[in-house]
């Protein structure tokens, strides 16, 4: 499978992945085959892109945790934030309940963790396909889960990996308390607004205070990931040795999330573009070795990528070279224009071929 922009998706084409709405329903299943009606009709709904099942590409992409366990983390979240917002009316009954929740917000971060940290070489290897604009709750679980990554990579214990997926994953709690109609607004923001957006952090920091249970730190990402490394980030202009890990990294995974995924005014970045994009930050927004060990952690050519390869030949990636994201096998489909029986082509060895860039038909 691979992950094509909706105006790149051909109708005879299969969805690999199911589509999935912000409630969790499943509103196509994988296998459908597309036609051009479909195809709009999925346009109208709001996604941008799709992963797709094609000639060029059979393989499965193996996301880092179960689908339920994503959805489950995605769905207790939710549950756990919105029945929380308001407690001055509840019952013993409701807040019994909401303890509920927040015990199972607890034990499924435990259970990604768990999991993650006896795999400690994995790679994000795809993007998750949202719906464009919408708040979701799904982009907070994303957020953790290449957080936690990065921890890892920053060889963390598991309490810190604990606080650190916590703090992430509860990082955007204060837009529950931003009006709707600015947090949504696509631009043209007057200054008033953006003062009002920007203050989902502290809003956020003060709302989290409820909850003494979670560590100083991790409370704390909520406030810190709009903070940057040189002084220049909200809301307290803080620098570098002053911001906490846990926020560092968050700010990390905050922002190349939202660069691959869907908004109207820009197509989501593909995977390379955007680490490109942290990478450029380094020492300006993000620190430079969270940037690095983040580069190490998601994979820029995902298997199924079309890639154009110097001297004319495009083909799509059939195996991933964890040593170095640059140089995978490609089966080669095409050279200077004309089509030619597939051949694999491993980059590795074939050191004068490199990757120009990505396509997204051929
Ligand atoms: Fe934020």
């Amino acid at each position: 499978m691979r992950y094509v922009p909706i105006q790149h998706v051909k109708a005879e084409s299969f969805l690999a992945k199911p589509l999935i709405n912000d409630n969790g329903h499943i509103l196509l299943k994988a296998g459908a085959q597309l036609n051009e009606s479909l195809i709009q009709k999925i346009q109208r709904m709001g996604f941008l892109a799709l992963y797709i099942k094609d000639e060029h590409s059979q393989h499965e992409i193996e996301d880092v945790i179960e689908a339920e366990v994503r959805q489950k983390a995605t769905k207790s979240l939710q549950a756990f934030l919105e029945g929380s917002i308001d407690t001055r009316k509840m019952s013993t009954n409701d807040m019994k309940n909401l303890q509920n929740k927040e015990e199972e917000v607890k034990s499924v971060v435990k259970a990604i963790i768990d999991d993650l940290f006896l795999q400690k070489d994995i790679v994000m290897n795809m993007v998750d396909i949202k719906k464009v604009d919408d708040y979701t709750y799904g982009h907070c679980v994303n957020v953790m889960l290449l957080s936690v990554m990065v921890g890892i990579g920053a060889n963390m214990n598991k309490q810190q990996l604990y606080d650190l997926a916590i703090g992430s994953l509860m990082h955007d709690v204060g837009k529950l308390f931003i009006p709707k109609e600015i947090l949504l607004k696509p631009s043209g923001l007057t200054n008033d607004e953006y003062i009002a957006i920007q203050q989902h952090t502290t809003k956020g920091f003060e709302w989290l205070k409820n909850y003494s249970e979670f560590s100083a730190p991790a409370r704390s990402v909520s406030l810190q990931h709009h903070e940057r490394v040189d002084g220049r980030g909200y809301p307290n202009g803080l620098k570098e040795k002053d911001i906490h890990i846990y926020s560092k990294i968050t700010s990390i995974t905050d922002v190349y999330d939202a660069l691959t995924s869907d908004r109207y005014y820009r197509r989501a970045l593909p995977a390379k573009e955007a680490i490109e994009y942290i990478l450029g930050g380094g020492g300006q927004y993000f620190s430079i070795d969270l940037t690095r060990i983040f580069a190490k952690k998601v994979n820029p050519y995902p298997l199924g990528t079309l890639v154009r390869i110097n001297g004319g030949m495009v083909g799509v990636v059939e195996v991933i070279n964890n040593e170095n994201f640059q140089r995978p096998i490609v089966k080669i489909l095409q050279e200077k224009g004309v089509k030619v029986t597939p051949w694999l082509c491993d980059l590795y060895k074939e050191r004068n071929l490199v990757i120009e860039s990505i396509i997204f038909s051929v």
